[in-house]
């Protein structure tokens, strides 16, 4: 079985919330064009295929997982074509160390010492997201070196850097997904 990852970013994003998630959309719509390996002349993935319910983690009806995270002014989707993927990227590194005091054990606290408390974070929000959690049950998230876990499932961690400067935690089920990053 090959694995194969897909991460699509587009730094032009627009700055509003509507516009970024637009712009996710896109990008998802892409990740899974790619993904699917259709002959050539086949019909596009069709949008109405696509779920964004409230809070919950999108989906594409029948086709691989994806996830998506904007943090202006970068918008980025990753997808794989086996099992959960959850991303996160961060142009922001003033995340707060109060909040990540509070949703943190000592492991992961001596991560943070080491590695930065962004590192930690990023960790932490691909793996929620790569269960569908949501911001509540972040504390419920552990991360350790390479991966984290989150309602009993495992999951691998990849660092990336996207456009030569923005940290990015790509987190699979799967392990040794290998993940082609493409600009759009
Ligand atoms: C998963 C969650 C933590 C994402 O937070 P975020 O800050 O918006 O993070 P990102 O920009 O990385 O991700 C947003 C995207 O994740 C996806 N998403 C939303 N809920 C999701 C969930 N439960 N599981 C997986 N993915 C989810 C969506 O595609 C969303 O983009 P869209 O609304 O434009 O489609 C979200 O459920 C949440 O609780 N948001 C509240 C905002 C918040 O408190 N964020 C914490 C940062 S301090």
């Amino acid at each position: 079985m090959k694995l194969r990852g897909i991460l699509y970013y587009s730094a032009t994003a627009g700055h509003t919330a509507d516009e970024q998630s637009q712009a996710g959309r896109r990008l998802a719509l892409a990740c899974i064009e790619v993904l699917r390996a259709a002959p050539a002349g086949a019909a596009p993935v069709d949008p109405a295929s696509f779920e964004f319910p409230p809070r919950g983690k999108p989906r594409c009806v029948g086709g691989p997982d994806f996830s998506i995270s904007h943090s202006a002014p970068l918008v980025a989707c990753a997808a794989v074509s086996h099992g959960e993927v959850g991303l996160d990227v961060e142009c922001d590194a003033s995340v707060g160390r109060l909040t990540l005091a509070t949703i943190c054990d000592e492991a992961e606290r001596a991560i943070a010492r080491e590695k930065g408390v962004l590192h930690v974070w990023l960790a932490k929000e691909a793996a929620l997201k790569a269960g569908g959690g949501t911001i509540e049950h972040i504390g419920a998230v552990r991360v350790f070196a390479g991966g984290a876990s989150f309602r009993g499932a495992h999951y691998h961690e990849q660092r990336l850097e996207l456009a030569g400067r923005w940290p990015a935690c790509v987190m699979t089920s799967e392990p040794g997904v290998a993940f082609e990053v493409r600009c759009l």
